[in-house]
Parts: C-alpha cells; structure tokens; sequence
C-alpha cells in the first residue's frame, strides 16, 4: 500500500525512533576537532557500559561483519587453528572469514534449531589441543539461538584460548557481560540492538587478546586495531580514518536514549514482545523453529504452514500492509519465517503484525478463523503488565 512508509519487523536493520534519525541530519562536525571528539568519546563509553567491560572498544565504519573481520584479521597469524562453532549462517561467515585470511578453521557444525554444548567444545578441543581461538555466535539471526557465552566463557577461562564473540545482534537486547563472561572480543555493530542505522561496527578486546594483538601483524590496513588504538589515545581522541560521522550523531541519541530508559528495562520489554509473539503463534497451531531453552528474545523463527512459500507470506505483508517481516536465510529460504521483537517498537506493533499475519494465512487457508493468535498475545501482555 503506497501510502505506507514500511515498517521494519526484521531482525536488523531494526525500526528507529525519529529522534535517532534526525539527529543524524544535522550538520557535519569535522572528526578530528573537539567538535566531535566528546561525541566519539561518549559512544565508547556508552558501549563499553552496555558491551559490560572496562577494557578496549574500537568503533569501525562498517556493519557487523567489518566487526567480525577486525577480531579474526587482528588476532591470528595464518595458520593458526581456530575452532568455528555453527549455528546458522553467522556462525559460516567466521568460517569463511578465517579461511579469507588463510587460517585454518575447525568446524563445529550443530544441529538445526539448537544450541551450541559445552560437551561439544571440550570434545573438539581435545581432537584438536592446536586451537587457539574459538568464535562463536551469541545471537544466531538465521535460527534464533541464543548460545550460552557464560557457559562458554566459564568453560575456557583457564585453557589459553581466544574466545571471539559475534554479539552483532544480541548486544543491547540480552543480558550480556563481557568482563565477567571471560569473553576476550566481542563483536556489535549499531543497527540492531543499539538502534541506530547500519554502518558503524564495534570491537570490544580484553587486555589478554590485546596482548595477542601485539604479537600479532594485521592482515590488512583498514582494520588494522593498532592505528585504531594509538588514535583512541591523542589528545584530542580520535579515529584513524573519516569516520560515519552522521551515524554517530545517531548512535549518540540513540544510546543515550537506551541510558535513560536503562539497560536492563529494554532488555525485560523486548522479552515480554518476545514472549507475547511466541504465544501468539503457537496459538496459530504455528511450529517455533528453535529448541526451547535456547530461544533468543531479540527474534522468532517459525515454520510457515506447510504448502504456502514464506515468501509469499514476506510480499504480501510488505506490499499490502506495510510491514517487513523476514523469511528464512539460505537454506530455511523455503521454510522458516523470522519476526524480530527489538527495535523501537512496542505491543502496538506486534499485535498489528499477528492480526495481519491471521488475515494472510485465512485468506490463503490455512486458518478457518482469525483471533486466536492475537488474543493469546493479548492474554500474554496482560498477564505481563
Ligand atoms: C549475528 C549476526 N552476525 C553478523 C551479522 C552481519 O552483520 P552485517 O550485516 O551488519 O555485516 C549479522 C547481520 O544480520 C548478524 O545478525
């Protein structure tokens, strides 16, 4: 419906508050003057408070997989062994960016729709007493698993080993504690649970990978953490390259924001839209993709019914309704459904997004009546008030 702008539902980039995009429409400050440097400053503070560490953070002008790289390409010399866990398609990316950089991934594949076990770990790492470095996913977007990176972090805190963490899509939106995880990077960037617009990616390092970073020689210029590190401390602090000055206007307002309100506070509300949105569909007699203790509150994987294409579903949500919601990635594109619940966004929209969603499945007929998704996410946001 042209008379709709679209709005997001989808895992990333997440639907922004007005304010968070005009404060990205003001005048240029230029990056290397004290206009902007109190602004750069702030963003790092604010994130290490939000990212739970006191250590290294460095911003990137990119998205999350900039992020992703930055920690692989700062961190191992080639030929170094490090263990990739897979739980979706983001758990492939750090694969495919470890052998970018010719080192030699291990990988730990596990089972659709579950998490990742630390049986699963001690047993490769024992196959393999070479590793030294583990990536994992927090948040998987593909397959909505949240994987346990305490547990993890607990597990290896003795054992010599790097643990990278892509936290591109869960930092923000669940409780996340760098320090007192023993996570030595982890990896956001600024268009999910930070929300803000796409384009600046965020490393966070402990003082352990920092002393590997020195050891070890970047592969490549751009990312490279030394020059970042060096800049962070000028007088005037400061980033070695132009950086997204607009986004960070945008970061600033939208940090402050996530502040004020308190961490913790949107944290309990996107899990009350999560868990409003999982009562919903299981009332549709829908099938929720992802084992039940592993399940991420920033976003739900469901099956669509058998014999309509998600994509169909997708389109018609979009172009007649106005709201985006997403299928599957790659090789869930023909079955699975994602519907994110972070953002600026509120019951309001997740009761439009289920009331559509019955509409769409009536008319293609699967629902002989519509009402029982939406009055059980109805029931749950009272329950939860
Ligand atoms: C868990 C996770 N990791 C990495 C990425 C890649 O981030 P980007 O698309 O910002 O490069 C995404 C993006 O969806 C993600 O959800």
């Amino acid at each position: 419906m042209e008379l709709l702008d679209t709005m997001l539902m989808t895992p990333g980039p997440v639907h922004l508050d007005s304010e968070v995009l005009l404060a990205g429409a003001r005048q240029l400050r230029h990056h290397r003057t004290n206009d902007f440097a109190p602004i750069y400053k702030e963003c790092v503070e604010l994130l290490k408070k939000f990212f739970g560490t006191t250590q290294h953070l460095y911003l990137t002008t990119s998205s999350g997989t900039g992020g992703m790289e930055t920690a692989v390409a700062n961190l191992f010399n080639e030929g170094e062994t490090v263990l990739t866990v897979q739980t979706g398609v983001f758990g492939v990316r750090f694969t495919q960016i470890c052998e970018a950089f010719r080192l030699k991934p291990v990988v730990l594949k596990c089972e659709d729709g579950k998490a990742v076990t630390i049986d699963q770990i001690d047993e490769a790492l024992k196959k393999h007493p070479e590793i030294s470095g583990i990536t994992v996913t927090f948040n998987e977007t593909s397959t909505g698993i949240c994987n346990d990176i305490q547990a993890i972090g607990n597990f290896l805190k003795d054992k010599g080993k790097i643990l990278i963490v892509d936290g591109v899509s869960g930092l923000g939106a669940l409780p996340f504690k760098m320090d007192d995880w023993h996570v030595d990077v982890t990896v956001s960037a600024s268009q999910k649970g930070f929300l803000a617009p796409p384009g600046v990616g965020m490393v966070a390092l402990s003082d352990k990978a920092w002393k590997k970073v020195e050891t070890v020689k970047c592969h490549g210029y751009y990312f490279d953490l030394k020059l970042y590190k060096r800049d962070q401390e000028q007088a005037i602090p400061a980033y070695p390259w132009t950086p997204a000055i607009n986004v960070m206007f945008s970061l600033q307002e939208a940090l402050r924001k996530i502040d004020r309100i308190g961490l913790d506070n949107c944290i309990k509300h996107y899990a009350k839209l999560a868990g409003g949105l999982r009562a919903g569909l299981k009332a549709l007699g829908l099938k929720l993709f992802t084992e039940e203790k592993a399940t991420s509150n920033v976003l739900t994987v469901f099956y669509a019914p058998e014999g309509i294409a998600p994509k169909e579903i997708v389109s018609e949500m979009r172009n007649k309704y106005g709201i985006l919601i997403a299928g599957g990635q790659e090789q869930f594109a023909a079955t699975l459904l994602r519907i994110t619940t972070i953002g600026a966004i509120g019951e309001r929209d997740l009761l439009g997004t289920i009331a559509l969603l019955e509409m769409i499945l009536k008319k293609k007929g699967y629902l002989k009546q519509t009402g029982a998704g939406i009055n059980a996410m109805m029931d749950y946001f009272l329950k939860h008030e």
